[in-house]
């Protein structure tokens, strides 16, 4: 066949293809079999060097010409196609702004989340960073190392959940309470120390009152020349602002822990003469929480010299707290994902507490 003939077919052809071509990935097959190196234009291209110069003249014009009128139409077809597939997506990523917003999420905060947020933002800005343990101790950061000797009573009252014993017979304790994250402070951390550790505790027991899980929050400074002035004022600062009044009135009354020495217990000025108990003021006086001076036994098993550092220390319930601030009135709710009691109780998750922004 005649090489003008055989150009002119291909032109035709492939003119046709190109039009038909329905998406970018055909239209690029389309090309290398007639315009890429093996292709067909290609293949004919090559005969140009056998010809005679009189046929060379008439051949390579025509295949040039077909070759730049085939090149621009697969460009023209690929925009067109471009085109299609983008108007395509848009029309089926619309979205529709005249539909109704998702009714509003039921998910909240959960109040004692929600006391966490509130003590960790006032006592950060009192300079506290947070520390944490595991929940799973061994007797020595729960006990020994807290001036509880073995066999001690105090150790009784904790109503301890234990676990299996390991093979040295040694059993570890889901914690009672969070002053070992004290100890694991103490030993990892030279002083100065001021840290609050927010964490679940166990214990065995239930009622309106008392969980087998509960929360507490355990507070440590250790520095030179601290004394128990700087943990009253530090506390009455601190409680204060949660129960959001001017100056609260505080007292001491003493106690005993064995990991402190004075211990006391911090009583709150409340008033109990409407329906719900309010905090802060009045002619009742309600216990908040316990503290006291670092034993010294608790400073030197962490390798502190307790001539030379002193610390204080404080212990909270916060799910106690909890309901003291938002008058509710059963623990055990607390722990029944129950929805509606969430929808009642809870917090704005997205609203965190900060001592300049607001608490509650
Ligand atoms: N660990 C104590 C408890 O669970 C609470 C406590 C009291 C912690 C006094 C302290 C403290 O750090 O000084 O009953």
């Amino acid at each position: 066949m005649a090489i003008d003939t055989q150009v002119a077919e291909i032109e035709v052809e492939t003119s046709k293809a190109i039009a038909a071509a329905s998406d970018e990935a055909g239209l690029e097959a389309i090309r290398v079999a007639e315009l890429g190196k093996k292709g067909r234009l290609s293949l004919l291209m090559r005969e140009l060097g056998g010809m005679t110069p009189e046929q060379r003249q008439v051949a390579g014009p025509a295949l040039n010409g077909v070759k730049d009128r085939l090149t621009t139409a697969i460009s023209a077809r690929k925009a067109e196609l471009e085109l299609v597939a983008i108007n395509k997506r848009l029309q089926s990523e619309r979205e529709d702004l005249t539909l109704p917003p998702r009714p509003e999420p039921v998910g909240a905060l959960h109040p004692v989340m929600q006391v966490f947020e509130e003590l960790a933002a006032i006592f950060a800005d009192m300079g506290f960073a947070v520390a944490e343990g595991p929940d799973i101790e061994d007797d020595f950061h729960n006990f020994t190392a807290l001036n509880f000797p073995p066999g001690h009573p105090a150790r009784e009252t904790h109503d301890t959940f234990f676990l299996k014993p390991d093979v040295s017979g040694a059993k570890k304790v889901l914690r009672t309470h969070t002053s070992p994250v004290q100890i694991r402070t103490m030993v990892n951390q030279k002083p100065p120390i001021r840290v609050i550790a927010p964490g679940r505790v166990f214990r065995k027991d239930w009622d309106a009152t008392h969980t087998p899980m509960f929360h507490q929050i355990e507070g440590l400074v250790v520095d030179k020349q601290v004394h128990m002035g700087h943990l009253k004022s530090c506390l009455t600062e601190a409680f204060s602002r949660f129960f959001e009044v001017a100056t609260a009135q505080t007292r001491f009354r003493p106690h005993f822990f064995p990991f402190t020495e004075p211990s006391a217990e911090m009583d709150m000025r409340c008033d109990r003469s409407g329906a719900e108990i309010k905090v802060g003021e009045g002619n009742d006086w309600l216990e908040i929480l316990g503290c006291g001076m670092v034993h010294p036994n608790v400073l030197r098993s962490c390798g502190i010299d307790p001539e030379e550092y002193q610390g204080f220390a404080f212990g909270l319930g916060v799910d106690r707290l909890a309901m003291l601030k938002y008058g509710m009135p059963d623990l055990r709710p607390y722990f029944e994902a129950d929805v509606d009691w969430i929808k009642h109780y809870g917090f704005k998750p997205w609203l965190l507490p900060t001592v300049t922004g607001g608490l509650s």
